[in-house]
């Protein structure tokens, strides 16, 4: 966000970046080949999956997995309203209905008993779309007694695919990396340009099963059995190969690649960074009655921290639209996390949704504001976010008029 003193997002491109954009060029090799490669295998060996294909966009991912779990036309497919639009939109790129369900409200989590419910009530939902919101991970695995999300659908025959553009590097509850597939069909990233980690645009996707990493491999490049890199440095023509279906032109550059790479390497640092940021902003905001912070058992290290949440406490009286005004006002950028889709005009036309609706999802978003939480951010920016929140609360819990 331009003209703020602390914008709401800075990417870190200050490692290896430049340096690895630099040998793919002088390599000659600009599309798909040996960087991608590369940067798939460090990205299977951070989150032990079995495979990981890299896309242009978390989007593809999403794409490319329901279309290999089997969704198509008839397909009705479990979404959380507080999500993006891209998590929903590729159930309908493949002819599919998408229902919208509630999340906890302390967490903004899809949570299984809120799955269990949607599923008893419709028996015709066949994949299952988790999203790891602002990076901590949905209870995806559970005990005998109460399992997890993973169980629940397993023991249904329902598909799972995971929406993680949010939760590189986080961890489920057994300490598993996120995306090391847990019985999931697969698991999909975002290196968007303001996510944990960037290549500016560009997207994972992880899973375990053979038959579906081929699938997605295929069809991510046109349906082409070969890839371009392939056809050149392997023995046989060239110019041969088939095309087994229509497929779609979501691969990676090696360019972007590189970023990936050199942004891979410092994924734990900059983890590590946010998280501290949380625990600085935990210790100095949360003294403020009329806010809560994201729910403190989301401290430990499983969660990815790609969004600090907070959300006004609806007794203070507050109107979440004038605090984030105020706090804008003194030179510090935010977000609001989601609009739910509900209340979007397409979705609102388009998706399934209880008589009774979302109320959960209203809740968050009507009082949900993010603050900025960057690994780069200097101990003065902190400052001035904290001073300008505590600055803000007070300006509206007087009803003065506006900073
Ligand atoms: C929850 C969620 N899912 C999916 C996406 C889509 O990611 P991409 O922009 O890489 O396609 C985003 C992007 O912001 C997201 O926040």
């Amino acid at each position: 966000m331009t003209g703020m003193n602390v914008p709401f997002f800075r990417a870190d491109l200050a490692g290896h970046e430049l340096e690895y954009i630099r040998e793919v060029l002088e390599s000659g090799w600009l599309t798909s080949g040996k960087r991608v490669q590369e940067f798939e295998k460090l990205f299977a060996d951070a989150t032990g999956a079995g495979h990981a294909i890299a896309v242009n966009s978390c989007t593809a991912a999403l794409h490319l997995a329901c279309e290999a779990s089997g969704v198509g036309p008839g397909s009705e497919v479990l979404v959380p309203s507080l999500t993006f639009t891209a998590t929903a939109e590729v159930v309908e790129y493949l002819g599919g209905t998408v229902r919208l369900v509630d999340v906890d409200l302390t967490t903004g989590l899809l949570t299984p008993d809120l799955l269990t419910q949607a599923l008893d009530a419709h028996p015709s939902i066949s994949c299952v779309m988790p999203v790891h919101f602002a990076g901590a991970p949905c209870r995806m695995l559970g005990t005998t007694q109460d399992p997890g999300i993973v169980k629940i659908c397993q023991s249904r025959g329902i598909s799972i695919v995971e929406d993680a553009a949010h939760a590189f590097p986080a961890r489920y509850a057994d300490g598993k990396p996120v995306g090391s597939s847990i019985g999931t069909t697969a698991c999909c990233f975002s290196f968007y340009a303001n996510k944990t980690i960037t290549t500016g645009e560009g997207g994972m996707v992880t899973t375990n099963d053979d038959a579906v990493a081929e699938r997605m491999r295929r069809m991510r490049l046109h349906g082409i059995d070969r890839s371009a890199w392939d056809r050149h440095t392997r023995i046989g023509a060239a110019w041969e190969y088939d095309v087994i279906a229509a497929g779609y032109k979501y691969n990676l550059t090696d360019i972007a690649a590189a970023i990936g790479i050199a942004q891979l390497e410092r994924a734990e640092e900059f983890r590590n960074a946010r998280a501290r940021l949380v625990e600085a902003y935990r210790e100095r905001l949360g003294g403020i009655d009329a806010i809560r912070l994201p729910a403190a058992d989301q401290a430990s290290n499983h969660h990815a921290w790609h969004l600090f949440v907070i959300r006004v406490d609806p007794a203070s009286g507050i109107d979440r639209n004038q605090l984030i005004e105020k706090i804008n006002d003194q030179g510090i950028g935010t977000s609001v996390h989601y609009k739910p889709l509900h209340r979007m005009t397409h979705w609102s036309k388009t998706a399934l949704i209880e008589p009774s609706g979302c109320p959960n999802t209203d809740d968050w978003f009507e009082h949900c504001l993010s603050l900025p939480l960057f690994p780069s951010m200097t101990a003065d920016e902190f400052e001035s976010v904290c001073t300008a929140v505590e600055n803000a609360v007070a300006n509206c819990l007087a009803g003065a008029p506006r900073i």
